[in-house]
């Protein structure tokens, strides 16, 4: 079965093409990240319009980069949020239209789910094997931890109670003069650095242990970089970042090991989002105490239309009633939503 995903939620128009959920057969990401450089973060009515510019052509070419006419389309899976809104319009107004020319059912899909499904994409063995599981989505509008019992139970059991971490890779860039998107900059130069500063560990509040908060740290950068001299070069740029990414990975690692003691018998954990392409990050977690650590390929840590036919595959497979174009509507879109677009 052929599905196709269309992602437009941010700041990248993404089309692929998926096999039976798990093999791809073209992903095709255009980015908007020149665009949204000049700003240092992402303007939403300039990101839409991006999207309208672009959306056509990336999906004519995720259709040749697989050999494939539209016709062979089973199936086609969108964002339905959370995400931008005159983004997510962008994306499900294009799916359906070509639901409407094809006569194929859409599937509306969550996007923080479908980053978990980005994981398992080409994964080799059996994946319903791998559940219970955590699942960790740690991305630029994220930090969601799920306990899943099977492969379409995404149980929040944890959230970061402000920014998202890779929010905070970015502002923290910007606060640096390192542009947007801020998390692979920070890495390169971490590399080179010491995590010789100290750094502020999040105070959990009673019954809030198992949750993020970085908007303390990012508080404690934009302090202490006022107090350096100007400009911040290497090798001390190095060690502000290294430290800087320490902590904040080093939150995430340790709420993950946290809930992960509740979870006992979740062996499993599957890492996913834009940060997880962190090498830090990578090699960190993969010391946890799981039995099986599901690490996304890079291609698929950041947002990817490849994740959203895999989740879409899943979710049409398990439902007794496809939708037709026709009977779409933002009610049954929101069916799947884990809260409503925002
Ligand atoms: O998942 P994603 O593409 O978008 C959202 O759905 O939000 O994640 C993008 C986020 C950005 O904040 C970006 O700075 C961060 O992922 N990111 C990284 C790295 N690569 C991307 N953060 C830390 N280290 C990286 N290597
Ligand atoms: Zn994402």
């Amino acid at each position: 079965m052929l599905t196709l995903g269309i992602e437009s939620s941010c700041d990248d128009t993404a089309v692929a093409l998926v096999e039976n959920g798990r093999r791809v057969l073209s992903s095709v990401v255009a980015s908007q990240s020149i665009a949204h450089q000049r700003t240092g973060g992402v303007i939403p009515e300039v990101a839409a319009r991006e999207h309208l510019e672009v959306i056509r052509d990336t999906y004519c070419q995720a259709l040749s980069e697989a050999g494939l006419g539209a016709s062979a389309i089973d199936a086609i899976c969108v964002t339905q949020g959370p995400g931008l809104m005159g983004s997510l319009l962008v994306g499900t107004s294009f799916a359906k239209g070509l639901a409407l020319a094809l006569a194929k059912p859409v599937v509306p899909v969550n996007h923080v789910h479908a980053h978990v499904y980005g994981s398992l994409l080409e994964y080799k063995g059996d994946s319903a094997a791998l559940f219970p599981a955590l699942a960790l989505v740690v991305s630029g509008g994220h930090t969601h931890v799920y306990a899943m019992a099977h492969p379409l139970d995404f149980n929040l059991v944890a959230e970061s109670i402000d920014d998202a971490c890779g929010e905070c890779f970015d502002k923290v860039a910007k606060l640096l003069g390192l542009g947007y998107p801020g998390g692979p900059a920070i890495e390169r130069l971490a590399r080179e650095g010491s995590p010789r500063l100290q750094m502020p560990a999040m105070m959990s509040k009673p019954g809030q242990e198992f949750n993020f908060s970085f908007s303390g740290l990012k508080t404690h950068m934009l302090y202490l970089l006022e107090k350096e001299e100007q400009p911040i070069v290497s090798p001390r740029l190095n060690d502000i970042c290294a430290s800087f990414q320490r902590e904040a990975i080093g939150q995430i690692i340790r709420k993950v090991a946290g809930v992960s003691q509740r979870f006992c018998e979740y062996r499993t954990v599957i890492v996913a989002g834009g940060v997880a392409a962190n090498g830090h990050f990578r090699s960190e977690i993969a010391k946890l105490d799981f039995t099986d650590v599901i690490l996304p390929k890079l291609a698929y840590c950041s947002d990817n239309g490849a994740m959203i036919a895999a989740l879409g595959h899943a979710v049409w497979q398990a439902s007794s009633e496809p939708k037709l174009f026709a009977e779409l509507s933002w009610e049954a879109f929101a069916r799947y939503a884990e809260r409503a677009c925002d």
